[in-house]
């Protein structure tokens, strides 16, 4: 079938064969993936850009994945915690300069019992009306269920690549029906759920994007994160090729025309390869930004790709940074929570 033809159909009908992406991701009918990506953002979206709020407040990791440069195995890396009060102190420093939504991201730092995280999330509640997102990897049902109950919205859990065996061999650590079970609890459990996955992982197929994307309408996500995989020279995978940005885009496109509602950031690592790529991005369908807000000596550590330096900024000031570029685009800061769309 004509690839045009193809792309119609998913957006009429919301449904997609594994060939029929595959299709798409081989073809060169960018431009008009691109443009009907765009047109479905606005008509289920709006113009609105949300802007979240990342604090990376722990380095320490108990996996070992092939891809991370923080995986345990990494030992040449200082390994630093924030305090919970430290946390909240830079929560509070976020929601001053606008930030509606606080994404907590950490290695999986057993440190942070079910308790201390049970603790910063009430202190967070109390400061005023922020949606948590919480980024910090597979945990049980019951510890889930718990920051739940105290007030967590959301939950950030990447599948990462939708092929088993792929997925089993860059984590040896645990597994993918392990990951695919957290994110069933989570959402079992009303939490407003994250997944994603990277281009370019060594292995990966068109089929394996395709799989992807299917795999994030199955889990019915409210958010999805989508990056070119980078190689980290403290990895197993550190001579691997750096993933595409091009198919990042167009991944990103069709996970737009297909699941229509989902939040779908820029991811940072597309920015890394090519900062351009990040306006792209917001012309294929994305409608989500996240900056860090914790001290920059935390920052260099928190090197999951290599990420070059850049020049220190207040919050505020990067808060303003982001926001001039969104009115240039042509496109409106949102003053919401930016909650799911479903
Ligand atoms: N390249 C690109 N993305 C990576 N991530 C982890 N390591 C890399 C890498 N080397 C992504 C994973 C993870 C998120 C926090 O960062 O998708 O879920």
């Amino acid at each position: 079938m004509d690839t045009k033809k193809i792309i119609d159909k998913i957006v009429a009908t919301s449904n997609a064969s594994v060939e029929e992406i595959v299709n798409i991701l081989h073809s060169h009918c960018d431009d008009y993936l691109f443009d009907q990506a765009d047109q479905i953002r606005k008509k289920y979206c709006g113009d609105e850009i949300h802007l979240r709020a990342i604090i990376e407040f722990s380095n320490h990791c108990r996996c070992d994945c092939s891809y991370c440069g923080i995986n345990k195995q990494n030992t040449t890396l200082y390994r630093y915690r924030m305090e919970p009060a430290e946390i909240i102190e830079y929560v509070k420093k976020a929601y001053t300069a606008g930030y509606k939504t606080i994404v907590l991201q950490s290695g999986e730092d057993m440190w942070y019992t079910k308790e201390k995280i049970t603790s910063i999330i009430k202190a967070i509640k109390k400061l005023g009306d922020i949606a948590i997102t919480l980024s910090i990897g597979e945990r049980d049902y019951d510890t889930y269920k718990q920051w739940r109950l105290d007030g967590a919205d959301r939950f950030l859990i990447k599948h990462e690549t939708a092929d088993e065996a792929l997925y089993n061999s860059l984590h040896p650590h645990s597994s993918f029906k392990n990951r695919i079970k957290s994110l069933k609890w989570l959402k079992e459990l009303g939490y407003q759920i994250g997944s994603g996955f990277m281009i370019g992982l060594p292995g990966q197929t068109l089929y394996t994007i395709a799989e992807d994307i299917l795999l994030l309408k199955e889990l019915d996500v409210d958010m999805a994160g989508i990056g070119p995989f980078i190689p980290h020279p403290k990895t197993k995978l550190k001579s691997s090729s750096t993933g595409s940005s091009l198919l990042t885009l167009k991944a990103l496109a069709i996970t737009r025309i297909l699941l229509k509602t989902p939040h779908l950031p820029t991811t940072t690592s597309l920015e890394v390869i090519n900062i351009k790529d990040r306006k792209n991005a917001f012309y294929t369908g994305a409608n989500v930004i996240m900056r860090k807000v914790h001290p920059y000596k935390y920052r260099k550590l928190y090197e999951i790709y290599p990420n070059p330096s850049i020049q220190e900024k207040s919050i505020e000031e990067e808060r303003k940074e982001i926001e001039d570029y969104i009115k240039m685009l042509g496109r409106k800061v949102s003053i919401s929570r930016g909650d799911s769309l479903k």
